[in-house]
């Protein structure tokens, strides 16, 4: 379990202010000017040092996607682009950091932008989050009042702006490139990389889009050492990480964890347990509704982190881990899923916008075993089909959830068929 001195969210739950004299008192802003004096590459090579791969979900690293932005400006000013979208279904971390602990947002945003040589940071937030984009733009106007940002911020003679931006809340608007479009004005579609935001990004010039919590962790590396973060979880999944934890437990929550902690007691220690009792699990989607969904027996031992749970078929994806006891519809709870997908398609790429809706009309039949068994196989084929065949990764999202299913709930599928046959006949 995370020892309380190293938690980097003090503030979580909003016990203090959000405000910048409670955010001083929590460490934020503190140093920070010593952090710009450093050199910038000296930066980038903290964070890699650090192990910290993006929060975002793809679990990139964080110093490599630093790296690439250029180092020598061709006349084209260079961006910081921070994904404050958080449409994950199940994923519900970001806003807390928004809500509560907004200055460790704009400190990493400076920090970051600076390491990268951007001139400002963009966060793009999800439309809905009004209460957070409030807290967010009132803490970005103290920033600027006290000199942190804008003009020679911190005193170090760096300029650095940042701009809130609201999305209107299209799911799609969180892939990195969608979100670019959407910050320009235009419609939220994702575009085809190469070239990559590195190259060409926001208004076309170099960007880096990282996650809010990838951000905001970036300055409290900075300041305790590469080792020490390094020194939390296993070896490349270090770290700590916020997990949400939603679903049939008895006290659902947010909670800052050391990366790699086993399922079983990040359940049991934070969540009071599964409702019913552990016997009482039947699955967990550990990872946001992106990835596929893992059995009870996978659980009791499984760790939450990027490579155990790819080990296991599955993903770390944003860490909202979505607990389902026995009384769930496992097949109505993924048909669910498929919906949101569907509903979500850009509809740019034909195995997407047309397999989503596929999936789901089948997934429907499936819900009540209206469906013969060789379909099970077919749908199996399908998602194949669209997995990897898209522009970007709505499509492998609409895809392993219904794999999930197929894999570990495949006798439950067969049993609803003979089920619904024995009724029709
Ligand atoms: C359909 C879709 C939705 C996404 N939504 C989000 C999101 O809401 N927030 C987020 O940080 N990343 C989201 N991502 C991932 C981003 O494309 C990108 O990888 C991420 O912002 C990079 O930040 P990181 O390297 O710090 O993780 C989404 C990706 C896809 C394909
Ligand atoms: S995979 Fe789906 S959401 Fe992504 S670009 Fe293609 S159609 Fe749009």
């Amino acid at each position: 379990m995370l020892d309380d001195k190293d938690r980097i969210f003090t503030n979580l739950y909003g016990d203090e202010s959000w405000d910048l004299a409670a955010s001083r008192r929590r460490g934020v802003w503190e140093g920070t000017k010593d952090l710009l004096a450093m050199d910038q590459d000296a930066i980038v090579d903290q964070i890699k040092e650090s192990g910290l791969r993006g929060r975002g979900g793809a679990g990139f690293p964080t110093g490599l996607k630093w790296s690439f932005m250029p180092k020598e400006s061709d006349g084209r000013p260079s961006y910081l682009v921070v994904n404050a979208d958080e449409s994950e279904p199940g994923t519900c971390k970001d806003r807390e950091i928004m809500r509560n602990d907004p200055h460790r947002l704009l400190e990493g945003c400076l920090v970051a932008g600076y390491s990268m040589r951007a001139s400002a940071a963009f966060i793009y937030i999800r439309g809905e989050f009004v209460a957070e984009a409030r807290v967010l733009q009132a803490a970005i106007e103290e920033a600027y009042d006290a000199g942190l940002i804008g003009r020679n911020a911190c005193g170090s003679g760096y300029d650095f702006d940042i701009i809130l931006h609201r999305g209107a809340g299209a799911y799609i608007c969180g892939e990195e490139t969608a979100l670019i479009e959407s910050l320009e004005g235009k419609k939220g579609q994702p575009r085809l990389k190469p070239p990559f935001p590195a190259a060409v990004g926001a208004y076309g010039c170099p960007s880096t889009v990282n996650n809010v919590e990838s951000i905001a962790v970036a300055p409290e590396i900075l300041k305790r050492g590469a080792t020490w973060f390094a020194g939390l979880g296993r070896p490349n999944n270090t770290g700590t990480k916020l997990f949400c934890v939603s679903g049939h437990v008895n006290t659902p929550c947010n909670v800052e964890e050391e990366m790699g902690i086993p399922l079983k007691e990040l359940i049991e220690k934070h969540c009071g347990g599964v409702r019913g009792g552990w016997d009482n699990l039947l699955a967990v989607i550990p990872g946001g509704s992106s990835v596929p969904l893992i059995p009870k027996a996978i659980c009791d031992e499984v760790l939450m982190d990027f490579d155990s749970l790819k080990e296991v078929q599955s993903g770390l994806g944003t860490a909202a881990v979505i607990v389902m006891d026995k009384s769930t519809d496992v097949v109505e709870a993924i048909a669910n899923l498929s919906h949101f997908y569907m509903h979500e398609s850009c509809g740019q790429c034909t195995p997407c916008r047309e397999g989503t809706g596929w999936m789901y009309r089948v997934m429907t039949r499936m819900v009540k075993g209206k469906a013969s068994i060789a379909e099970i196989d077919k749908l199996h084929d399908v998602t194949k089909q669209v997995e990897g065949h898209t522009i970007c990764a709505l499509g492998d999202a609409a895809a392993w959830p219904i794999q999930g299913l197929i894999r570990h709930f495949r006798p439950v599928l067969e049993q609803r068929i003979l089920d619904y046959r024995k009724q029709a006949a």
